[in-house]
């Protein structure tokens, strides 16, 4: 199909996700469709080059030039066995992926259950959690502590753990008992210039969730080390040992949601590793296979699946394609090229000049922060000095009206949010350079400057399509 075809067939048959529709389609402008891709570039069906500064959602952490070794991987699997299950039975990559991720992650997380994406992996984790919990005698444990604003997934019981309301509220009443505390966005908290105090006041008030639920009664506590929506939310100092030191404490595990902080988007195998803590469950996606193949992964300590060994239990969960072998062959060569090409030490190279360069930013008057870690980062989007919030009306003229065709226009891919505060986010592909960094930041710069005369000017708010 050509470009006009692809784009009418897309409006007549093509359902987008977390989208707009009527926005999406309308007849002003045309969908983005992708078809190519080169490093860390991304090529739409008119040949027009954007700078993939999002990683098509956290996930392409290599960029896109190694299809062709993907393929030679695959070569081999496909003819020899195209698809075999986990379920009960198992096959060389799965078994091979499981073993080289048990010697990769950090500390005890030597067990691994696969899944097709994140929320299948957060909600894996869930059962696995309640499996343990029933297994060693303690079935009443049945709740959980999230945070705020965060998002886990959107299938029903991970969707209990995200905590965005108007994401939710449709749906009926979540079927896990989940109890949301403040998230660690320090921008805007009465202590948060005080890391201290910030971080003291966070954890009582996870203390104070947990004696309100029944400590005896409280399964798990799930986080990510750097929380996605809100906009790149980092931990205070001491924040995750003292979740960890809480989890002790009343009996409950600790999992690291890391679909996003995971495969080096902070410069480890796991986001977790710069905490120095190690959780008893760890979520994975995206960048596990850095999105050349769809695939999950839940990492569990031996502590936590030792029960699951015992004669007579049975892991009560399983996914048709968890495992796939043409997913786990694509990820053990999506690891053998993080080891080969130093994709962990190009993040840590270039870390401190990213943020550096960002940083500068803030002269402009529409930037009030910039936080991030890693290739993670959000602008957070204010209406000048005073640091005031845009309006509803405002963040609809701004992050869906002006800044999505903007970007582009740019030739740059970046994520406008406000699922928390209004945020203009970034996760370039880890492979990139100094020079794709700060060719993305000089683009930032000239977009987020016209963003603020934008609304700096008269004009009638635009109505969310
Ligand atoms: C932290 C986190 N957990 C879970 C998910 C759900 O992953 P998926 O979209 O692959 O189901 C996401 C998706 O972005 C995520 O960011």
């Amino acid at each position: 199909m050509n470009h006009d075809q692809l784009q009418q067939s897309a409006r007549e048959h093509l359902l987008l996700h977390f989208t707009r529709h009527a926005s999406a389609y309308a007849a002003e402008h045309d969908l983005l469709v992708l078809e190519r891709g080169e490093g860390p570039y991304v090529f739409d069906t008119q040949g027009r080059r954007y700078i993939d500064a999002l990683s098509s959602l956290f996930c392409a952490q290599i960029g896109y030039s190694y299809g062709e070794e993907m393929v030679s991987a695959v070569a081999d699997q496909l003819p020899r066995l195209a698809f075999n299950t986990n379920w009960g039975t198992a096959h060389p990559p799965s078994i091979e992926l499981a073993q080289r991720l048990a010697e990769l992650m950090p500390g005890d997380l030597n067990h691994v259950f696969f899944t097709c994406g994140g929320s299948e992996a957060v909600e894996a984790a869930w059962k696995i959690v309640r499996e343990h919990f029933d297994a060693i005698g303690q079935p009443q444990r049945r709740k959980a502590i999230a945070r705020d604003i965060a998002y886990h997934g959107v299938t029903l019981g991970a969707l209990a753990f995200t905590g965005v309301a108007p994401m939710k509220e449709a749906f009926g009443p979540p079927p896990i008992d989940v109890t949301h505390v403040s998230n660690t966005n320090a921008f805007r908290a009465p202590d948060g210039d005080d890391p201290e105090a910030f971080c003291r006041r966070l954890l009582g008030e996870v203390r104070d969730a947990i004696a309100a639920a029944g400590p005896d009664e409280v399964a798990l506590i799930i986080a990510e080390p750097v929380q996605n929506a809100g906009g790149c939310l980092i931990a205070p100092p001491g924040y995750w040992e003292g979740l960890r030191a809480i989890a002790d404490e009343c009996g409950a595990l600790l999992m690291a949601d890391e679909v996003i902080c995971g495969f080096g988007r902070l410069g480890e195998w796991l986001g977790i590793e710069r905490e120095g803590v190690v959780p008893d469950l760890a979520s994975v996606a995206k960048g596990l296979t850095s999105a050349y193949a769809p695939m999950g992964a839940v990492l569990v300590s031996d502590r936590v699946a030792e029960p699951l060994y015992e004669p007579g239990v049975l892991l009560r969960h399983g996914i048709t394609f968890g495992g796939h072998p043409l997913a786990a062959t694509i990820a053990l060569r999506n690891l053998e090229i993080f080891e080969r090409d130093g994709v962990l030490e190009n993040v840590r190279r270039h870390e401190a000049h990213l943020e550096e360069r960002l940083q500068t930013l803030r002269s402009l008057p529409i930037v009030g922060d910039v936080r991030g870690r890693g290739f993670f980062w959000a602008m957070e989007l204010v209406k000048g000095a005073s640091n005031e919030r845009f309006d509803k009306p405002e963040r609809d003229r701004l992050l869906r009206g002006f800044l999505p065709g903007r970007l582009l226009e740019a030739g740059l891919i970046a994520r406008p949010d406000d699922r928390g505060d209004s945020v203009l986010q970034i996760a370039p592909p880890l492979v990139s350079d100094a020079a794709v960094l700060d060719e993305i930041v000089d683009r930032l710069h000239d977009v987020l400057a016209d963003s603020g005369r934008f609304m700096d000017m008269v004009g009638e708010p635009v109505a969310a399509a």
